[in-house]
């Protein structure tokens, strides 16, 4: 058995037991054996190994838990980016435009996209991602879809119900008895999640609530696209099913940030529903960010996540959201990076991602720097000098 140590580092975050919320650890090392973390501790007294890795006094950091990503498709959408930093609102219209292009694609082209998306994250410092479908939108397209997804990440998830396809336009019931019957028989292999884009003019609260039950019955867990233009009543139906996570989350009410602030007890009462915040989306559609301080100060877990895709949000960086989230949402630093790492891991239920405690996966990020506060101190600076994933460095 090989044995890795991550030895000499300044600052090490381990949202387990240290400083503060992050757990911090200052003069620390981190054992690594057979992929886990098999120790962690003072420089001082660390362990002989057979390999080194000297962090030179940087910060290292859990990888990032990305818990939202759209990461099949074909073309890219510039035109209406420029389109929309020129005064056009966004609408999700778009995404019928992905559609097509995503249809038309081979299997070889989707897998280039996906690999390509998922080395970008991963050199940015991302070794957990969650990857939808959701531009196939038939029974082929779907299934095709989510089987690439899966060769890059086992967080995968059926959005079948991303929006009602032209060819289904004026019979939307149809549509959601195509993604309820032969569309999930033919996804559900291949995905851990389901997912429905819960918003006028895509899927009301009615076809949302009988997609989703669907899919729990196929063993699928919950998660769900909601309020992001618009209030409605997706939040709390995310929460009434028991939902990992309801994303988005930009026009919340009262009633909602109580749905979510219902603690979660030891007999199984309360919401262990966590609220992601995926800035990347309103940076890039000009819209104005959700309240991340109300979440929080209500108790709510709150996740970060980059929705990467080529509509509403077309970034792969962890810590470009970060940034926008101290800087835009008000988040603390701290409460920001473990929103990325630790809120990441709980919103796609895991507790082996997203920390550095004996036991966990070793998913380790060395910064370019000698804290984690550069992340969003340093906006846009490649801070990222090595990712270690599953115990083998990238
Ligand atoms: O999460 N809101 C729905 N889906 C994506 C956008 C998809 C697109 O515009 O292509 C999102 O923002
Ligand atoms: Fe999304």
């Amino acid at each position: 058995m090989s044995s890795l140590l991550v030895d000499n580092i300044g600052e090490l975050v381990t949202n387990g037991v240290g400083e503060g919320p992050l757990g911090i650890r200052r003069k620390a090392a981190v054992l690594i054996e057979e992929g886990r973390v098999a120790w962690v501790g003072p420089a001082a007294y660390a362990p002989a190994a057979d390999r080194r890795i000297d962090a030179g006094g940087a910060a290292v950091l859990p990888g990032f838990v990305d818990s939202h990503a759209h990461l099949v498709f074909a073309g890219d959408r510039a035109a209406e980016f420029a389109a929309r930093m020129a005064g056009e609102r966004y609408t999700g219209g778009g995404i019928r435009t992905t559609v097509g292009a995503t249809r038309a694609a081979t299997d070889d082209e989707l897998r280039a996209t996906v690999r390509r998306l998922r080395g970008e994250a991963l050199r940015q410092g991302t070794t957990t991602i969650e990857i939808k479908s959701g531009y196939g939108l038939s029974v082929a397209d779907e299934a095709r879809s989510l089987r690439i997804a899966a060769e890059s990440s086992s967080e995968t998830t059926f959005l079948g119900a991303h929006v009602v396809p032209p060819e289904y336009a004026d019979r939307p019931d149809d549509y959601v008895g195509l993604v309820c019957g032969p569309m999930l028989a033919a996804a559900a292999p291949h995905a851990k999640w389901i997912d429905v884009f819960c918003e006028r003019g895509a899927f009301d609260v009615d076809h949302a609530r009988a997609i989703l039950a669907c899919g729990q019955a196929a063993g699928l867990g919950v998660r769900l696209h909601a309020n992001q233009l618009g209030p409605g009543p997706g939040v709390r139906l995310g929460v009434e099913l028991d939902a990992a996570s309801v994303d988005h989350c930009t026009h919340l009410s009262d009633a909602d940030i109580d749905a979510l602030a219902g603690t979660a007890h030891s007999d199984g009462s309360g919401t262990r529903t966590v609220a992601t915040l995926l800035p990347g989306a309103e940076f890039s559609t000009r819209s104005p960010y959700p309240d991340a301080r109300r979440l929080l100060d209500a108790g709510v877990t709150v996740a970060l996540a980059t929705d990467c895709n080529p509509g509403s949000s077309y970034t792969s960086s962890m810590p470009f959201c970060i940034a926008l989230a101290v800087r835009e949402m008000r988040m603390t630093p701290a409460e920001a990076l473990w929103a990325a790492t630790a809120g990441g891991a709980r919103a796609l239920r895991r507790d082996d991602v997203g920390v550095l405690i004996p036991g966990a996966r070793a998913d380790l990020v060395v910064l370019d720097a000698p804290s984690y506060l550069h992340l969003a101190y340093r906006p846009g600076v490649p801070l990222i000098h090595q990712v270690i994933r599953n115990g083998v460095p990238q």
